[in-house]
């Protein structure tokens, strides 16, 4: 072999290691969530997905936390804003997947399975009415696990 075609040879398991994390991002459609994302949640909790202090929570790194927890993972399709809005199951599915995989990865559990439109049609009526109280109990859940990093209030 000549010295080019060793390299070459030595360099494509690498390719396809780098390839591997982009077969999992396949679990969403970033154009189509984005644009989503824009029309129906953004207006509220700002184009970075910091919200607005002491009014709309911010969407960054805490929903990879309160996904850790079964009831997390349902509370995040419940509140209102998700569960009401217009986007139909698998939209607002690959919204949440989306906003996991971008704002979440740090805090995202590495077992994370992606919402499917099957389980966001199973559980995201009735819209939570209780939203300060559920989220109350979550956040003093994953206080109890070592997790401090979602804020009380926001
Ligand atoms: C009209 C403003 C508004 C829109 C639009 C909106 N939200 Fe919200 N969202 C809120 C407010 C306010 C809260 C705080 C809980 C409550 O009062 O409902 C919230 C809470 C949340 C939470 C819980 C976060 C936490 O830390 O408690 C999630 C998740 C969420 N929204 C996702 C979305 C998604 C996804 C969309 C778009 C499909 C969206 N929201 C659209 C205002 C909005």
């Amino acid at each position: 072999m000549k010295p080019r075609a060793v390299l070459v040879a030595a360099a494509l398991p690498a390719l396809f290691m780098a390839a591997a994390p982009q077969a999992q991002a396949q679990e969403y459609d970033a154009p189509r969530a984005r644009q989503d994302w824009v029309l129906n949640c953004m207006g509220c909790h700002t184009a970075d997905g910091s919200g607005i202090p002491g009014k709309v929570p911010a969407l960054r790194n805490s929903l990879g936390h309160f996904v850790s927890l079964p009831q997390g993972r349902q509370f995040v399709m419940r509140v209102p804003g998700a569960a009401n809005s217009a986007l139909n199951d698998a939209e607002l599915a690959n919204v949440l997947n989306w906003l996991l995989a971008t704002m979440n990865e740090q805090s995202r559990p590495a077992s994370f399975k992606p919402y499917t439109a099957e389980e966001i049609a199973a559980h995201r009526r009735p819209a939570l009415t209780d939203v300060a109280r559920t989220r109350m109990k979550l956040v003093k859940e994953l206080q109890e696990n070592g997790v401090d990093a979602v804020p009380e209030h926001y």
